[in-house]
């Protein structure tokens, strides 16, 4: 049996990546959420019903002193948790460091304690650029300027983690887009569809609309992140890479969220705000070349699933 820990597994990502591990007989696994922004939700309920044998729930604030022995004979660690706001991080740049980079670091040393390989969601954000021209980048870049409080505190736990441990593999991933039964509507194009659901004006920023930067389909992640769990040994291996399905700018987003839903915007201003445009290369991983992922098949799905609220 394969025991993989999920941390954070009732949120956006988490919600949608345990079913398709519990598909796999061989797996179980082990969530660890604080509950402090997913609750624990019919579909989970039904999860834990239907696989009560291989799903455990841990309720554990991993930012605060655990016995790290739950992590004792993993497998692999996929650390989801944390405080993912990222617009409302600047009024909250203390508790992103306790909270994220408190929790990372336990993690990290439990990993190390028993010499799991962790993957780790770090963030594209990572890129903000300062010139204004555009740019395009590649996990190569070392200039990486974090703008936001979340970001910053993503590329401390990047460092601290290729400090300490070798087994890991952090994930870049671009705005994740998509349904899953643990979302939360703060990043982008997910709020932009439901605001089209309720009718309400798509907050745009001034300088945003002809920008573009990389999104990630949902399902594209997960079959990423299931495609590195089966080739642990190969793939975890103190590699940092980007994911991404495609580069938009806000308007294409806006005309594809327009092909299901109608849809009204109004221009603000915001503390996140830059100049520039920015688009990242894509590689394949988990998954093959083909257009079987893209942003606007991950709108459609999420618009159909708004319809049933
Ligand atoms: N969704 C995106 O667009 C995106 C993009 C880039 C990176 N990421 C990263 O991927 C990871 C997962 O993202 P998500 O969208 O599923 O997040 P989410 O906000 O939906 O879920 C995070 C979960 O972590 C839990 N949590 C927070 N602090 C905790 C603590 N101290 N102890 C235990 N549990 C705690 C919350 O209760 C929540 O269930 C995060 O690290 C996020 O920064 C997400």
């Amino acid at each position: 049996m394969n025991k993989i820990v999920i941390t954070g597994g009732l949120g956006h990502i988490g919600t949608s990546l345990i079913p398709k591990l519990l598909y796999n007989k061989k797996n179980k696994v082990v969530v660890i959420d604080n509950l402090s922004t997913s609750t624990i939700n019919i579909f989970f309920k039904f999860l834990e019903r239907k696989y009560f044998n291989r799903l455990n729930f841990i309720k554990i604030d991993l930012s605060k002193k655990f016995k790290p022995d739950i992590f004792k004979k993993s497998n692999i660690v996929i650390h989801l948790s944390g405080y993912t706001d990222q617009e409302k991080s600047f009024d909250k740049s203390v508790n992103i460091i306790e909270n994220n980079f408190g929790s990372t670091k336990n993690i990290v040393l439990a990993c190390k304690k028993y010499n799991i390989p962790l993957i780790f969601p770090s963030t594209t954000s990572l890129y903000t650029p300062r010139k204004k021209k555009d740019v395009f980048l590649t996990e190569e870049s070392t200039e990486l300027f974090p703008k936001t409080p979340y970001a910053k505190c993503k590329l401390k736990e990047e460092n601290y983690i290729k400090k300490k441990i070798n087994k890991f593999l952090i994930l870049r991933l671009a705005t994740v887009v998509g349904y899953s039964e643990g979302m939360k509507f703060h990043t982008v194009v997910n709020k932009f569809c439901l605001y089209s659901k309720l009718n309400k004006k798509l907050p745009v920023w001034s300088t945003a609309y002809n920008q573009v930067r990389p999104y990630l389909s949902i399902e594209e992640l997960v079959e990423n992140i299931l495609f590195f769990i089966k080739n642990n040994s190969v793939q975890i291996d103190g590699r940092t890479i980007n994911l991404l399905t495609e580069n938009l700018s806000t308007k294409e987003i806006i005309d594809k969220i327009k092909k299901f839903i109608p849809a009204k915007i109004k221009i603000i201003n915001s503390k996140s705000m830059n100049k520039t445009s920015f688009e990242l290369k894509k590689n394949f991983y988990g998954t093959n070349t083909n257009k079987k992922f893209t942003i606007e098949k991950s709108i459609k799905n999420l618009i159909k699933m708004l319809n049933f609220i």
